[in-house]
């Protein structure tokens, strides 16, 4: 059983005995430790259904005497009767840190020193804004009615024209468009993978901070990046009990900007292929390199359908436009396309012609050349930076294309109060290593958004809280 269903039936007992009168106004309730033991969980579960009933009024905690029942009929007043069955939904809200960070994300009095998208200065604006006049051209020749679960033929087939050249023996038929790759995951999970399925991923990872994969009653199961060789041992010890399937980030992970080799590429396909272990990659920062071309995917070294290709143009145009792609074998793009009609008749239909233009015209190649190289030359000034400020307090990793820098400090700090305290006093958003799966003193740092003024500001602040916030 999951962690976040655990701490959902721990916080329901309790609601419970409070509900049926059994535990009253005033009284203590059990320990960490005596609930933990009677639901034979750990105590971090224990408190996560602890804050749930807080913050719905249930109880309230004494700094130092224990956890009390609430004046809660009085609360319950103000609650409406759903709260109850959302918290039972299929999907369960995020982490309080990645919500927090989600609401100031678009606040333009913050330094966004971690975020995952291009600032103002690379986004391609004169080539969207001619892409968006030649789509409005369109308007009166198209029906505006509702596409296909599929998608925008036109761009399809284009998206598959790129991808063969990429080594992928595909043609549109293989593509569906997606509102991003985001999406894509979804939709995998809504409509292709089994409930109760055990997900391995690569960790850390960008999907531990959406909590894609939690819900449906399904099962995640870690795999080191570094240590992805080493994955058959992992996989093996769980595949045959339950239906299973791969994601993995296999160009510039998020967050820490590495790569799989081609040697690891060539096994996880065998090993998948052998064991019916459908593998999806998502591939979403494939094109933003600075050396040399990565190798190839993995969906191009499959000749039997087993890999499922997800990315977009958020990484590479805007993530505005919220469009994206699953290449996948015919069966399974027909499979999602009907889902996709029960659940939003597909994407943006004005949205997938403006990436058509990009594409069709050049415009799209061109800028990606441009930016690659505007990345390049950001990467390396946030590493001036943190080789002049940080090469006592931590160590970085030196990406080779992507968005983000990773850093970990050497010594063990308070990472959740550093990013409180530069929300709070310096008005910097970070996005701490935890959120990602983490368990270091890890933070992910950006060099593709903010400005060169902005960045050296973060990171000298960023350092004085380090600097402050060591646990000894
Ligand atoms: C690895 C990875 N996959 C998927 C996404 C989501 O992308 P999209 O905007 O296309 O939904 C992101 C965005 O941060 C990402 O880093």
């Amino acid at each position: 059983m999951v962690i976040n269903i655990k701490y959902k039936i721990v916080a329901k007992y309790i609601r419970n005995k409070i509900l049926k009168g059994d535990w009253f106004l005033g009284m203590k309730i059990p320990s960490h430790r005596k609930l933990a033991e009677q639901f034979n969980v750990n105590r971090v579960t224990i408190i996560k259904s602890i804050e749930l009933l807080e913050s719905e009024g249930f109880i309230f905690t004494k700094k130092g005497s224990g956890t009390y029942v609430n004046d809660y009929l009085n609360y319950r007043s103000t609650l409406n009767n759903w709260s109850h069955t959302m918290e039972w939904s299929a999907k369960s809200r995020s982490e309080y840190t990645v919500q927090l960070i989600n609401k100031l994300e678009t606040d333009s009095n913050y330094i966004h020193i971690s975020k995952g998208e291009l600032g103002k200065d690379l986004i391609p604006e004169n080539k969207l804004q001619q892409a968006m006049i030649s789509v409005s051209k369109y308007i009166g020749d198209l029906s505006f009615g509702y596409n296909n679960g599929y998608g925008y033929l036109n761009l399809r087939k284009l998206i598959a024209q790129r991808l063969q050249k990429d080594g992928i023996d595909i043609s549109f038929e293989n593509i569906l468009i997606t509102s991003g790759a985001l999406h894509a995951i979804q939709l995998l999970i809504t409509g292709f993978l089994s409930q109760n399925s055990t997900i391995f991923i690569n960790t850390p990872s960008y999907i531990e901070s959406t909590h894609a994969f939690d819900g449906f009653h399904m099962k995640k199961l870690r795999i080191p990046y570094t240590n992805l060789h080493n994955f058959k041992k992992i996989i093996d010890n769980y595949s045959h009990t339950t239906e299973g399937a791969l994601y993995i980030e296999p160009t510039f992970n998020n967050p820490t900007g590495k790569s799989l080799s081609t040697e690891t590429k060539k096994d996880i396909m065998k090993y998948c292929q052998t064991h019916n272990i459908p593998v999806i990659e998502d591939d979403i920062y494939r094109d933003l390199y600075f050396t040399p071309k990565p190798n190839s995917s993995i969906k191009s070294l499959d000749k039997n359908g087993s890999v499922i290709h997800i990315s977009s143009f958020s990484k590479s145009v805007a993530p505005a436009l919220r469009i994206g792609w699953i290449a996948a074998s015919e069966k399974v793009i027909e499979q999602l396309a009907d889902i996709r009609m029960q659940s939003d008749y597909g994407s943006s239909i004005l949205s997938q012609m403006v990436i058509y233009e990009l594409l069709k015209n050049g415009d799209f190649d061109a800028h990606v050349t441009h930016l690659r190289k505007m990345l390049k030359d950001k990467r390396d000034y946030m590493l001036a930076i943190l080789n002049q400020h940080f090469s006592h307090i931590a160590n970085w990793t030196v990406p080779e294309g992507g968005f983000f820098i990773w850093v970990t400090f050497n010594k063990n700090i308070n990472i959740k109060q550093v990013f409180f305290d530069l929300i709070n006093k310096e008005n910097i958003l970070i996005n701490p290593g935890y959120i990602y799966g983490s368990k270091d003193n890890t933070i992910r740092l950006s060099f593709a958004y903010e400005t060169e003024e902005n960045i050296q500001t973060a990171l000298i602040q960023i350092k004085r809280y380090a600097n402050q916030y060591i646990n000894n």
